[in-house]
């Protein structure tokens, strides 16, 4: 039947998801998918069911797309998705729900502050390095691609980030930097038949893993297969397995870990329910280092689709 790819939407990463949806429309299209692009935030998703589509590919992200409402909306079309149900993407969508059910399960993220619209005062705020300690990250707890987020060196820089991010999100998430390298690692697949791909180590120059870098230039650099010793990429597959089943995700996911530097300890980040299927994105480069192509990722994903 006919496939929508959902793209577009009206989050902060319009942009990103409309680079995702075309990259995975072509996809589906090569390999003889009926499917056509589909813009929530241009067309009624009543117009999925009256014009006839079996199943939907989510290329959304962030709000209104990973949040779980058009996860909602298609269960209540009797309409099968890609991805995580509405329970999962909800909670992903939110890191500080999402570290309460990883923090619950002893899964280790760093510790943090969060901060609601009343508790961000001059005096509030400057508390907050007090507790977690210098540099910290802030960030929208709900937002994605790093839009909002700000590495904080100093006192003076606090109350300036927490503005940005309150700009993105009324709450604010204060986070304790973990000193150490990036790494991402999606898993395929639902349920026992759950697999973790190959781990990315992400080396960006000190604050330029940002917006802009992620999608527009060719400033950060990507190791996969990550060089990291076996037993060390093994370790963090199966903490990112863990926390993609306790999360309940399902189809597909993408965790972004901190590893520090000082014990080679991984932390949790997040879990992207929707991950980022651009030119420049992670999920296509880690599977391509599984021997899975772009085309085969996106059939394969959508060959997961349920309700
Ligand atoms: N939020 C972006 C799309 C990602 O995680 O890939
Ligand atoms: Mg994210």
């Amino acid at each position: 039947g006919r496939v929508a790819v959902l793209l577009g939407g009206q989050s902060a990463e319009r942009e990103v998801s409309l680079m995702s949806g075309h990259g995975v429309l072509l996809a589906l299209r090569t390999r003889g998918v009926d499917a056509h692009a589909f813009d929530p935030a241009e067309r009624d998703l009543g117009d999925l069911k009256r014009e006839g589509f079996a199943r939907c590919f989510i290329a959304l992200h962030g709000r209104y797309g990973e949040d779980g409402t058009v996860q909602g909306a298609l269960e209540l079309l009797g309409i099968p998705y890609t991805g995580a149900g509405v329970m999962a993407s909800s909670i992903a969508m939110d890191k500080v729900m999402t570290k309460r059910v990883w923090s619950a399960e002893g899964l280790p993220t760093p510790r943090y502050v969060c901060l609601a619209p009343d508790q961000q005062t001059h005096q509030q705020v400057l508390a907050v390095p007090d507790e977690l300690g210098l540099p910290l990250i802030v960030k929208p707890p709900r937002e994605g691609s790093s839009i909002g987020v700000t590495k904080v060196k100093g006192y003076s820089q606090m109350q300036d980030a927490v503005r940005l991010s309150a700009s993105y999100d009324p709450d604010v998430l204060c986070e304790e930097f973990i000193e150490g390298e990036e790494v991402t690692c999606p898993v395929l697949g639902r349920g026992a038949g759950a697999r973790a791909l190959p781990v990315i180590r992400i080396n960006a120059p000190d604050g330029a893993y940002d917006y802009q870098n992620k999608y527009f230039t060719d400033t950060v650099q990507y190791q996969c297969p990550s060089g990291l010793p076996a037993a060390e990429e093994r370790e963090i597959q199966r903490l990112v397995l863990a926390s993609y089943r306790t999360l309940d995700c399902r189809g597909w996911g993408r965790a972004d870990l901190m590893i520090r530097a000082s014990d080679r300890k991984p932390f949790l980040l997040e879990m992207n329910t929707s991950p980022g299927m651009t030119g420049h994105s992670l999920v296509p480069m880690s599977a391509r280092a599984a021997g899975i192509s772009y085309e085969d990722l996106c059939v394969g994903v959508l060959a997961l689709a349920t309700l």
